[in-house]
This record gives C-alpha cells, structure tokens and sequence, in this order.
C-alpha cells in the first residue's frame, strides 16, 4: 500500500513549481533592490522563542505550533513564521553592532496546525522581509511601497491594502481598557472564541469575522481616539508618505493581526478572489520584539507574503522548453549519445537523453513527451559517419548533421 500525503502538506510539480519559483526570482531581484540582503534561518527553534517573540496567548502558540521535546526534554517547534527566527538570528550575530540598520529577507517553509482549507495549509510558504534599527515611519512608507511594487510585479491586481496604527506600549493599554468596557456590555453576544478573546486578547475580538457586523463591534472605541501624540505623527507621516506615492489604502480600525508583538503601523494586502482566508500579506511594526527576546532595545517592522495564496491568485507558468532530446538507437551509440549530451549542455543547450534503448516509434513518443524542441537521433549509421540526424519537432524537418557542429545548429533557432 503506497503513503499517503499528510493532511495540509502540499506538493508542488511543473507548473506549480514555476509559479514558486516566479515568486523567489522576483522577490530576489526586487528586494535587492531597494537594498535587502538574503538571511537563511533554521525552519525549527526552541519552542520558547515563538513564546516570548509571538505571545502565548496567541492561537499561534496556544495552538498552532508542531511542538518536539528533543533528547534532553526541551522543547522546539516547527517555526509557524519568520520574524522571531530571523530576530534570534540577528541578536546571536550581533548585527547591530556592524550596522545601524539591517534589511533582511527570506523565503521557506512556516509550519502551522490549523484546520487546511482553501488558501489554509499546514505547511505553507512565506517571503519574508524585515528592517530592524529604526523608528522612522519612512521605513514603514517604504517596506509598504516595497510588498505593493511586488505585488504589482508579479501581475496581481484587484487587491487591498489595509492599514491600522496598534499604538504603543503607552496609549495602547487606555484603549485596551476602554475597549475591555465596551465588550463586557456585549459578552454574552459575543462568539464564544470572543468571550474567551475579551479576557485574553480583546483587540482580536476587533478582528472576529463572526462577530463583524454585530453592535458590539459596531460600536467600539477606536484607536485613533487614543493614540499619543508621538504615535498619532508616526501614523500620519506614513500615510502622508503613501498618499505622495499613489498608494491606495483603506483605514482598517478593526486590523489587529494575530501575533502580540506589534505596535504602531500594521497592514494587511487582501483579495476577494481566493475564498475565506483574504490575507495574502501582512505585516507591521514590532519595536519590543528585539528586547523582549534578550537583544538590545531595537526597533523593526516587517511583512510577510503567503505563497500559496498568492499562487491561488497566478496562472500556472509554462515550463522553459527544453532545446533537445537526445535518442540512442543502438546500445553502442549510448556513450557517444551521452558524451554528445553533455557537450551540448556545457555549451548552454538544454536537454535530456533516453536512457534505454527502445525501438524508432516509442523513442519518438517519448521526445514528443518532452516537448523539446529538437530530436537527436544516433543509430549505427549515424555513428559510422560521425554525424546525428537531428529532427525540427515544429517543421517536422529533418537533417544530418555533423556531431562537431551540432552545438551551432542547435543554437541558430528561428
Ligand atoms: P501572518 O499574518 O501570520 O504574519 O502571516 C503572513 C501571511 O502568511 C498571511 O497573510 C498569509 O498570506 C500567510 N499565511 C499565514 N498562515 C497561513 C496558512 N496556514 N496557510 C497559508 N498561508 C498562510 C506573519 O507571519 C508575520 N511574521 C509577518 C511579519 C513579518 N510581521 C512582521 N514581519
């Protein structure tokens, strides 16, 4: 009996791939570009990182993590995101002593437990991109501008950016408590979820989808009426900032996020077209983070794109066509095919050899499988008089050619 896949897993072929791998080039190039550097972390920590980086009483951790003791008992999770990873990574390098601000990004797998559905995975992928060293709302701006541009480059459109200002450390807790009072009117017409959110996490009965359109929610204080001075300038630089850019925004005062670390600018990139989970990026401030983490008392923001639900989004991509399928007609001809192969893909050719000998029409086939572009074919004449008959699988042509000149022949293609 063959094994099955595990349930949320996915794997990913031809086409799929290349859509992926779309993502990574694009993500490559374009980060670069304004000025990011690659880092790649371990997909596993021990588990007390996403702890203290994400907050325990987040779903995340209470509920989402694949969680190990290793062999002395400690335990270590699958990580279900990148920013406390990436935040380890960054106090044990010490890279704030080499530099004021460091732009990083990654890409890989996240590992989450929740229930898989459409755009829901267990293992999901993640781009992944972070500024650590300063307050500035420029950098908000920027890191905003950066996930649209993206976004744009990879040809999506129809999405929203929604955006909220979570306040700090200093007018958050007034308006968790004002929010704390408003609910407590509302309990018992809260989802159950929300009852037990009100006493742990009450900002993420904001962002309760089935309690949206209640008068509980309706009805609650916002943020904005609360923010100090400092964060108020903050949040108005960086829509002043997007404004200039043309950046198109929606003033989400019910966007929470769902990981405890964030504070001031939070956003989300969201699509109708992909079913109930909407979010295809996310992101935002986290200046505790670093501190809260054991390393100096640093600011940071950041995002991070779901791949999947991007791909949901994107066409399947065609495959690069390969130039050449090689055939050998007799089993003498095999070393000579397989030197004429290699020759051929060292001269920046790309193509594929039969490894078995079969008969004319099933070697055929399987050329035609390929979807190469030319066929080689070697048999003992071919051998004898040191040439290869080489076939235009679009013309339907056909012609011998000298072996030392398949390399030019191949390469002139109209
Ligand atoms: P997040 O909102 O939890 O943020 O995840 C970011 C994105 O990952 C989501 O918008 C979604 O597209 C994708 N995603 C999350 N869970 C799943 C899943 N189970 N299946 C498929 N896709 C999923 C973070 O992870 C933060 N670390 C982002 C960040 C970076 N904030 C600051 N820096």
């Amino acid at each position: 009996m063959s094994i099955s896949r595990i349930n949320g897993f996915a794997d990913l072929f031809d086409g799929d791939a290349a859509v992926f791998e779309l993502m990574e080039s694009t993500c490559r190039s374009m980060f670069t570009r304004y000025g990011f550097r690659e880092v790649r972390v371990p997909v596993m920590e021990y588990t007390e990182l996403f702890a203290r980086g994400i907050g325990t009483e987040t779903d995340v951790v209470q509920k989402e993590m694949y969680t190990f003791p290793d062999a002395h008992g400690k335990l270590q999770s699958l990580r279900p995101e990148a920013t406390a990873g990436v935040m380890r990574a960054y106090i044990n390098a010490s890279l704030h002593a080499r530099e004021s601000v460091s732009k990083l990004f990654t890409y890989g797998p996240m590992f989450r437990c929740e229930r898989p559905q459409k755009g829901r995975m267990r293992q999901f992928h993640q781009i992944d991109c972070e500024i650590v060293g300063t307050p500035e709302p420029t950098a908000d701006a920027e890191l905003i501008l950066l996930v649209t541009d993206y976004l744009k480059a990879l040809g999506l459109s129809g999405l929203s950016l929604h955006l909220n200002s979570l306040g700090c450390p200093e007018c958050r807790p007034k308006f968790r408590m004002a929010l704390i009072e408003h609910l407590q009117k509302y309990e018992a017409d809260l989802c159950e979820d929300c009852q037990r959110r009100l006493h742990t996490n009450p900002l993420r009965v904001l962002d309760c989808k089935r309690d949206h359109d209640s008068e509980a929610l309706q009805t609650a204080p916002v943020i904005a009426d609360f923010m100090c001075p400092d964060c108020r300038s903050h949040y108005e630089t960086v829509t002043a900032l997007l404004h200039d850019s043309n950046i198109e925004y929606v003033q989400d005062n019910c966007l929470v996020r769902g990981l405890d670390y964030y504070c001031r600018t939070t956003f989300e990139v969201r699509s109708d077209a992909i079913g109930a989970q909407t979010a295809v990026a996310g992101g935002g401030r986290y200046d505790g983070l670093i501190k809260n983490l054991g390393g100096p008392n640093l600011p940071g923001i950041g995002f991070a794109c779901g791949m999947e639900r991007l791909a949901l989004l994107m066409s399947k991509r065609d495959l690069p066509r390969k130039d050449f399928y090689l055939i050998c007609l007799d089993k003498e001809c095999i070393p000579s095919g397989f030197a004429i192969a290699a020759d051929l893909r060292r001269n920046g050719l790309s193509g594929e050899m039969g490894y078995a000998v079969q008969g004319m029409k099933s070697s055929m086939r399987q050329a035609g499988k390929s979807g190469a572009r030319y066929t080689i074919i070697l048999g003992s004449d071919e051998m004898a008089r040191q040439t290869a008959a080489v076939k235009d699988m679009d013309a339907g042509t056909q012609q011998e050619v000298a072996q030392d000149k398949l390399v030019t022949v191949l390469t002139i293609k109209d």
